[in-house]
């Protein structure tokens, strides 16, 4: 079933396709009161095609099939404002909540998604710089999913390079079950520090990381073995981490540095045959082409270091080269943090230069704001260190405990200790998501745990409020929120929240549209308050006769189930009561 909005914009189109085949209608729920949608696409044709926007948007109109519509009318500006029966409307609404899908189709054409995301680094600490980039990442993995999209979810850990010498000289000289047991327990800086530290003040110990380098290079078992344990105990503990975070990725979602090894010398001769590299002080570069530097000499991307290794850039090629190939991705996907966005706009320009990216696929970087501290700078602990992501999580549950415990005594320890590990983690989520990715965004606790505003512990609250109606008036739930109770919508704050349960489809179009899962909070958010402004004005379990209650309960109800499905794409739960 396509949804209402889908719907209209389909018979619009058919208006605009009469003078200009394809225009974008631009179709919009109206923010004016007494109307329901409005249609902005003649404005720009208008312009474009040089005629009086309000006559075209006429001609436009003449052509639409109006069926449902009681009143379509032509701005002087030239917008097109529709105005819905009531019966249409509420048919529309109980054919979205009679749907699973509530009313959200499925795209046509479904893509090959990868989405690359989260990518800590073994062997160090998977720290507040990655909480974005994983919690970004996860909810557009399964918006896309939902979508009907195929997802292909990419966690690019950085398991190879010369730190690996180090590294594993480290675990040999402590014990590898020392060793072990620190990456796993997560206490991978510590692991790392020292090792570093042992490194900058022994000769003894570089000359042998150097060595052991060469050797995890030519695939010596041994030398393989060692660096097994460090990638699989780091990755334990990044999974322990995913799994209190409520975050998709696992185990058989990591493809990190390391397995793009064996393609790199291919990557560098297709890149030669292409006739693309360039020698420039002993390393091999592609220059591509509007990349220039302060000034204005070209910018080159190193494929091959002078000495002959590769670095990552020539890493990130060959990832471009397997997922429109091997993959053979319509979109990959980069969940990556902003300071990365040149090294991302040239590989994927190099990409293209290399005809790795086939017509129609497009590599995107889907550029993450830094997190900032209250002071306005990179955020870090007091004293000043990299912050652990699970310390995020853990501090978000017992805040939110707290709070559960203080506003809902009357659970039992188990319940609130259940809610308050949603409330926690939802509130970190959805902090994070509801700031458009690309912006910085400034972590601050009080405003990520208040119950007012745009935040998650104020929708899972509404969600939980509306749950408590059914309650409190003994009614079954299950009997409503599902088309066959019929809604009536007598007055405006009735078909504002109508209005806004079906754009539903639209809200989820509009953040995939752009990659952008704020989008889908700011709709979240708003259907909230409609709802509140409908509670306030239109009483349900005192409502003056019973067919004006059920039609009030089904609202209730459609509305509790777009409020948790969307939470829930957002991977947000909603506690049944809080
Ligand atoms: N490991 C990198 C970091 O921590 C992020 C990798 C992102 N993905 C990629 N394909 N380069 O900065």
């Amino acid at each position: 079933m396509a949804g209402l909005h889908a719907a209209l914009a389909t018979r619009l189109q058919v208006g605009f396709d009469t003078v200009a085949p394809g225009w974008d209608p631009v179709l919009r729920p109206s923010s004016q009161a007494g109307t329901d949608f409005q249609a902005n696409g003649a404005l720009s044709l208008a312009k474009q095609m040089g005629q009086p926007p309000a006559e075209l948007a006429a001609h436009v109109l003449a052509s639409v099939d109006l069926q449902g519509v009681a009143v379509a009318e032509v701005h002087r500006k030239g917008f097109i404002n529709l105005t819905l029966e009531r019966g249409f409307l509420a048919a529309s609404l109980a054919a979205a909540a009679s749907d699973p899908r509530l009313g959200v189709d499925s795209v046509e054409v479904p893509w090959t998604v990868v989405v690359d995301y989260s990518a800590p680094n073994v062997a160090k600490e998977l720290h507040a710089g990655h909480v974005r980039t994983t919690i970004v990442g996860d909810a557009l993995c399964r918006l896309a999913a939902f979508a009907g999209h195929h997802v292909v979810r990419e966690n690019h850990i950085g398991d190879w390079g010369t730190p690996f010498g180090m590294l594993i000289e480290h675990l040999v000289d402590i014990g590898e079950e020392l060793g072990a047991r620190e990456l796993s327990v997560g206490d991978l800086d510590g692991f790392y520090r020292q090792a570093r530290a042992v490194f900058d003040a022994s000769d003894e110990l570089k000359e042998r990381a150097r060595r052991r380098v060469v050797l995890l290079q030519s695939g010596d078992p041994e030398t393989l073995r060692l660096w097994r344990i460090l990638v699989d105990e780091s990755m334990r503990y990044f999974s322990e981490v995913y799994h209190r975070l409520g975050v998709l990725l696992t185990p058989e979602d990591v493809v990190g540095e390391s397995f793009y090894n064996d393609l790199l010398p291919g990557v560098v001769a297709e890149l030669e045959a292409a006739g693309l590299l360039v020698d420039s002080e002993g390393a091999r570069c592609v220059f591509p082409p509007g990349f220039a530097g302060r000034g204005g000499e070209p910018l080159p991307l190193i494929v091959q270091k002078s000495d002959g290794g590769f670095g990552y850039a020539t890493t990130d090629l060959a990832a471009l080269k397997d997922r429109f190939g091997r993959l053979r991705a319509d979109r990959a996907l980069y969940v990556v943090g902003a300071p990365q966005r040149q090294h991302f706009a040239m590989c994927f320009a190099v990409g293209r230069q290399a005809g790795w990216i086939p017509d129609g696929a497009d590599a995107v970087h889907v550029s993450i704001g830094n997190m900032l501290g209250p002071d306005g700078k990179i955020f870090r602990s007091r004293a000043g260190e990299a912050v652990k992501l699970i310390e995020l999580v853990e501090e978000a549950v017992s805040r939110a405990a707290g709070k559960v415990q203080e506003k809902s005594p009357g659970l039992s320890a188990d319940e609130q200790a259940g809610v308050a590990q949603a409330v926690g983690v939802g509130a970190l989520k959805y902090g994070d998501l509801s700031t458009d990715r690309a912006r910085e965004y400034v972590f601050d606790w009080d405003r990520l745990l208040a119950m007012e505003g745009n935040t998650a512990p104020y929708l899972q609250y509404a969600v939980a409020r509306i749950r408590s109606i059914f309650r409190r008036g003994g009614i079954d739930r299950s009997a409503y929120g599902s088309g066959r109770v019929p809604v009536t919508l007598d007055g405006p704050a009735e078909r504002a929240l109508a209005r806004r349960l079906l754009g539903y489809e639209a809200a989820i179009q509009g953040a995939l549209e752009t990659w952008s899962p704020h989008k889908l909070c700011t709709y979240l958010f708003d259907l909230a308050g409609d709802f509140t402004c409908f509670f306030e004005n239109c009483p349900v379990l005192r409502a003056a006769t019973e067919e004006t209650r059920d039609s009030r309960l089904e609202l209730c109800a459609h509305t509790a189930a777009v409020l948790a499905h969307g939470l829930a794409l957002l991977g947000i739960e909603a506690p049944e009561r809080m």
